[in-house]
């Protein structure tokens, strides 16, 4: 595996692959890599020639400076894991190659982004659109994986995709889980050891609300409860609990409202200070 730093570099190896028409494969990340982002990266490696890691904490995306300062970084454990994983290449930039003077550009994203994380936090789907469409520009990625652990996420890269015209495939690929529930993220590092023991209640209570439709209730009625359900566990506090359509990212007031991908619920709860988010398709 090379590990590249500059965009020129980048621009080499694509042109080269793109030349002897071979498939490129992208795995966007922020590093801190776990077997949620290894799944991705398996995936990859199966559809395509050559895969593509970028590796970069992406600052236009943090809304919170905090955040961004202690976001975990751990580069020379995210290689290791993707050269043994297959990985052609890890793209490893730094801010002043990726962003050489600020990026300024304002994404039309639309509905999709003015929901739930986009309510939550202003300019954080503008930074991912920015950042996504630099990767793209550079890689020419024949396909592209996401997690759907940030479902909303993909609806705004999609809808960032169509605003540009870029031609490839965005594959969005299962969240992966601990054997508890809990969904890997990053974050889930600067849990304490009473935040971890916890922490898979989130996924109990979106489950057991799977039950609550199966009652009667109506999605208004279900997030009302599933609300109180997180809030009920010590330590957790939902921030909100969403039921959108599956593509517009929309709320639905009944669940025949939902469109050909049906209805999914969105959560993000603070637990034990750590803000961490799932969802459960219904
Ligand atoms: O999901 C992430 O890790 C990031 O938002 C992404 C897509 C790599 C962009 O920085």
């Amino acid at each position: 595996m090379e590990i590249i730093r500059t965009i020129k570099r980048l621009d080499e190896v694509v042109d080269t692959a793109r030349k002897a028409g071979r498939s490129i494969g992208l795995v966007p990340t922020m590093g801190a890599l776990h077997a949620g982002h290894r799944s991705l990266v398996e995936r990859a490696r199966r559809d395509n020639d050559v895969v593509v890691v970028s590796v970069f904490v992406n600052p236009t995306q943090f809304n919170n400076p905090d955040d961004l300062r202690t976001y975990p970084r751990t580069e020379e454990a995210d290689c290791a894991m993707l050269e043994a994983c297959g990985v052609d290449y890890a793209f490893v930039p730094s801010v002043e190659e990726v962003y050489p003077e600020p990026d300024n550009r304002v994404f039309d994203l639309g509905p999709v982004a003015e929901v739930m994380e986009g309510a939550m936090r202003p300019g954080h789907f503008n930074g991912v659109a920015q950042i996504v469409s630099k990767l793209f520009a550079m890689t020419r990625p024949t396909r592209a994986y996401f997690g759907e652990k940030d479902f909303q996420q993909i609806a705004v890269i999609r809808r960032m995709v169509e605003l540009e015209g870029f031609e490839l495939e965005i594959v969005p690929c299962p969240i992966v889980r601990e054997a508890d529930g809990l969904a890997l993220s990053s974050r889930n590092v600067r849990l304490s050891a009473e935040a971890r023991a916890i922490a898979p209640e989130i996924r109990r209570k979106l489950e057991q609300s799977l039950s609550l439709k199966a009652e009667g209730m109506t999605p208004a009625q279900v997030e009302k409860a599933t609300v109180e359900a997180i809030n009920s566990v010590e330590g957790l506090e939902a921030e909100y609990y969403s039921i959108v359509d599956a593509i517009t990212m929309q709320p639905i007031a009944r669940w025949e409202d939902a469109g050909s991908e049906g209805a999914v619920g969105c959560a993000t709860v603070f637990c034990g200070g750590v803000r961490l988010i799932d969802n459960i398709r219904y």
